[in-house]
């Protein structure tokens, strides 16, 4: 396939970059970032600056891969990660538009590479549960209903990549922090600090400088693993109770 691609440039973040075209040959099995490694290799070996994206497992595990692909976080396909995305969904001769996250909370680091720190803000703020370490308990010594359960699971399914921030017309997380308030407080586990998580988490989430939800969808249209916008739901509903439990 001999392609044209009209790559986000950008030296660093307070560079003003722009779109550089490209042309790669690259067979229709390769996955597009390998297709960018090729790119890369060629750019490397003329001496010039390779262009900077990430990714880790190319599995779609990890969340690492964030590319907006012809102005589709995570490209046309529906489901996939950037990293599972394959150049047969694409034509020889189309030209393909590769931009990083957009979004005030992820400012760019260098050419497609976005800094998704605040993520990590979020999850400090109660991503997590309290539990004296030690030998693992019985797995079925607490019975958690079957439908929680599969909930709970679903919402585990994050990876954390952002896409639901780069579609969200608002820069909202509120996809990625509703999923992971759902997945622990559906749990017996994250009871203990369910409400006081649900706060803490949308507040880190303001001060990150994400945007509020509108419950426009996008989010979960972009989502690689699908996380329904329950999850959102269900987020109100304990924010509203936690609102009314003193802390
Ligand atoms: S909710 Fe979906 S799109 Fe958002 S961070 Fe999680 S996996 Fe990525
Ligand atoms: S590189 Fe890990 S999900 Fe794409």
């Amino acid at each position: 396939m001999k392609l044209t691609l009209r790559i986000w440039r950008q030296r660093s973040s307070g560079d003003k970059g722009g779109l550089v075209d490209y042309r790669v040959e690259v067979s229709p099995d390769a996955s597009f970032l390998e297709m960018l490694d090729v790119l890369n290799e060629r750019l490397a070996g003329a001496g010039e600056e390779p262009i900077a994206f990430d990714h880790d497992c190319r599995e779609g595990i990890c969340g690492a891969c964030s590319l907006v692909i012809d102005g589709a976080p995570h490209g046309p396909e529906q489901a996939t990660t950037t990293c599972q995305l394959h150049m047969r969904k694409f034509s020889d001769g189309d030209t393909i538009t590769v931009e990083p996250w957009r979004a005030k909370a992820f400012p760019v680091i260098k050419d497609l590479m976005v800094d998704r720190s605040a993520f990590d803000r979020i999850i400090q703020a109660g991503g997590y549960i309290t539990a004296p370490a030690g030998t693992a308990p019985e797995a079925h010594s607490i019975p958690v209903p079957k439908p929680d359960a599969d909930f709970a699971f679903q919402a585990a399914e994050c990876i954390g990549c952002g896409a639901c921030v780069a579609a969200c017309p608002n820069g909202s997380a509120m996809l990625f922090t509703a999923a992971k308030v759902t997945h622990l407080g559906l749990l017996p586990q994250g009871q203990p600090e369910r409400y006081s998580r649900v706060v803490d988490m949308v507040e880190a989430h303001d001060e990150s400088g994400f945007g509020g939800c509108t419950n426009t969808g996008e989010c979960t249209l972009a989502c690689p693993k699908e996380i329904p916008q329950d999850v959102i739901g269900r987020l109100n509903h304990d924010f509203l109770r936690a609102a009314r439990k003193p802390r």
